[in-house]
């Protein structure tokens, strides 16, 4: 069975596009068909200014949200990156087979460096940046690298990521022998690009500071419904699906064909009127969200099941992901601390 290791980040309230994109297809195929990891990767929101308060909100509304989305812990493995040590251990070991070149040609890096520098210097604060965001892809590759992932679903904006813990992965077997199962990105065939409501040419995206254009799994219904009854259209009068030239107009239609089952194309024959079409967009999406919401709500009321699931979560994935880092210091040249065959026991690849 393939496994399967995805992340989401707690730097932000998750949304639609979060919901519509991934989570659902993980809820929906990818526990069923696959060994899957789901991972809130609360390291990674470190890497820009943030608010230890807010992290630890977001880190277990996050959480309890990948529950409410159907994510069953009896079929998958949910947890909390921080709980397992193996991601830092494994981060520092790749850091050693990766170079600042390397790092220094993500796009991401280039993107957020610049706006996390502008962000610093309104806030006077300097212009620095935190080095973690620069060898923040090395510690993603550790993600999924630690359990031998051979897939990763994501989004074009995290292929890069995804190659280079390719190359790393490539490079240590080379170096040091097999060690590390060499992973592919996999982009889900139906999955929703979600843009933005106020700016259908950028994705509908948690960490987007604010915004009117973009609808949270927990917003209220009629929060949703304002949302998209100002969502942004196009001139012109009829509903026709066109993402170049009606870029708006496609994303309520995506949307909409997205909660309901629907083709984008064939759903635009439907509607004369953008009225009509961003009513019915709305009512969609707040059925779609709405078992969602209520699950949550149930969740919410009892934190100690999220808690364990949270626990029980981290410790299968401590066992999955040990004897590999185990396997990868040794490899490399670190002195085990322990004595080999108290961990050949414990299942660990001994190659020496
Ligand atoms: N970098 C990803 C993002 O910003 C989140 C992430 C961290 C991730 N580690 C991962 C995704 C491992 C997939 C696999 O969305």
């Amino acid at each position: 069975m393939t496994r399967v290791f995805s992340g989401v980040k707690p730097t932000g309230h998750l949304t639609l596009g979060n919901y519509l994109g991934a989570m659902r297809r993980w809820a929906a195929v990818d526990q069923h068909e696959a060994d899957a990891l789901f991972c809130v990767v609360d390291l990674h929101a470190l890497t820009v200014d943030h608010d230890p308060a807010r992290v630890r909100r977001l880190s277990r509304q996050s959480a309890t949200l990948l529950l409410a989305a159907g994510l069953d812990p009896e079929l998958c493995t949910v947890f909390v990156q921080s709980h397992v040590d193996e991601h830092a251990r494994l981060s520092y070991v790749l850091e050693c087979v990766a170079t600042d070149g390397e790092m220094r040609r993500m796009i991401q890096y280039k993107e957020k460096a610049a706006r996390e520098r502008q962000r610093q210097r309104q806030r006077q604060r300097g212009g620095s940046v935190r080095l973690s965001l620069l060898t923040y892809p090395v510690l993603m590759a550790a993600d999924i690298l630690a359990y031998g992932a051979g897939e990763v679903p994501v989004g074009d904006d995290q292929r890069q990521h995804v190659e280079l813990a390719r190359d790393l992965a490539v490079r240590f077997n080379q170096r040091y022998g097999h060690t590390f199962v060499v992973p592919r990105a996999t982009r889900p065939e139906v999955a929703a690009r979600v843009m933005n409501l106020q700016d259908p040419a950028s994705k509908m995206g948690k960490s987007d500071d604010v915004g009117p254009g973009i609808v949270y799994l927990l917003d209220e219904p009629d929060v949703v419904r304002k949302k998209v009854m100002r969502a942004v259209t196009d001139s012109g009068r009829e509903v026709v699906y066109d993402r170049e030239t009606r870029p708006g107009l496609a994303n309520l239609l995506e949307i909409l064909a997205a909660c309901t089952g629907g083709e984008p194309e064939a759903l635009s024959g439907a509607y004369t009127s953008y009225g009509a079409l961003k009513k019915d967009t709305a009512e969609a999406v707040v059925e779609v969200l709405r078992p969602l919401q209520a699950r949550h709500k149930e969740l919410c009321a009892d934190p100690g099941h999220v808690e364990g699931v949270l626990r029980a979560g981290a410790e299968r994935a401590r066992g999955m992901a040990r004897p590999t880092v185990d396997a990868a210091y040794r490899a490399i040249g670190l002195l085990p601390a322990v004595a080999e065959a108290e961990t050949a026991g414990a299942g660990a690849v001994v190659t020496v």
